[in-house]
């Protein structure tokens, strides 16, 4: 464990070095080299499971805002249960950590058998599932002993971005990303425990969002269940009016994700509500 207590605190500490190892693969001279080219296909579908399908959500995001391709995201263990209107033109990713996952691996079968081009976004070396697809690109994160996965997230959602941006070169985007390795450094080491310490007395949760944000919520709660055991859901910040809002009660914590200036206002409006009702409010920015 490298000194660390767990496996996954080692592993959220080596998220630096893994985004300057990406980097430094895709990125030579301020230009995306060596990665697949997404411009020629009219859709893309990406298919995964748990922290991967939340990748893919934000793969959705960079793809379309960027790449201006339309992308859809599914969960790999509804795919072959769901209707399918399968366009030649299309391109199905598929996500995996391990490469293994029973579910993805059948999704990516059904995309195999349908003969659309297939591209699997894997961390592990030879996997099934990158033996599999027909394109293969590795998050180079290393091993992830830790069944929650964090580095290889971060690794997947990196890898996305760059698909994107080898559609549509941003090279001022690109030398930011340059900048990230050392913030990333900086936030990991900040005290994090005080936090933990009040998000352990509550035993219900909201994370909200909106767009991109909506889709960082999912993934926060999704950790914070599996590693708490703590109650906990993500909402479109705008759809919690309409039901939900009812178990917004006093005890009850609300945590915004507000990383996007546009939308900053309209998602503590919503905050602003459950406080209204009792709910204790905690924000995550970045500017
Ligand atoms: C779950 C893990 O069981 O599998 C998640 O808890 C992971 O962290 C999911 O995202 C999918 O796994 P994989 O290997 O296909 O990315």
């Amino acid at each position: 464990k490298n000194g660390y207590e767990h496996f996954m605190l080692k592993e959220i500490n080596e998220e630096p070095d893994v985004f300057k190892k990406i980097l430094n693969k895709y990125i030579k001279n301020d230009k995306i080299v060596d990665i697949f080219d997404i411009s020629k296909y009219e859709e893309i579908e990406i298919v995964a499971c748990g922290s991967a399908y939340h990748a893919g959500l934000i793969g959705k995001y960079y793809i379309e805002s960027i790449a201006n391709i339309k992308t859809t995201v599914s969960y790999a263990s509804e795919y072959r249960y769901k209707k399918h209107f399968f366009n030649k033109n299309s391109l199905v990713i598929v996500i995996s950590q391990s490469g293994e996952t029973a579910d993805t691996k059948e999704a990516l079968k059904i995309a195999n058998e349908a003969l659309l081009d297939t591209l699997a976004i894997v961390n592990v070396y030879k996997s099934s599932i990158a033996r599999e697809a027909k394109y293969v690109l590795y998050t180079i994160s290393g091993i992830e002993i830790s069944v929650a996965t964090t580095k290889a997230y971060m690794a997947q959602c990196l890898v996305l971005l760059l698909l994107a941006l080898n559609v549509k070169n941003d090279k001022k985007l690109i030398q930011d990303l340059f900048k990230i390795p050392n913030l990333l450094s900086k936030y990991i080491n900040r005290d994090y425990k005080k936090y933990a310490k009040i998000i352990s007395k509550y035993d219900d949760i909201f994370y909200l969002g909106r767009g991109v944000d909506y889709y960082i919520a999912q993934e926060g709660s999704l950790k914070l269940k599996e590693i708490s055991y703590i109650h906990s859901e993500a909402y479109a910040a705008g759809e919690l009016k309409h039901g939900t809002i009812s178990l917004i009660e006093d005890g009850t914590l609300v945590i915004g994700v507000l990383t996007q200036p546009a939308l900053y206002e309209k998602t503590l409006s919503n905050m602003v509500e459950c406080k209204s009702r009792g709910a204790y409010l905690m924000g995550l920015t970045t500017f």
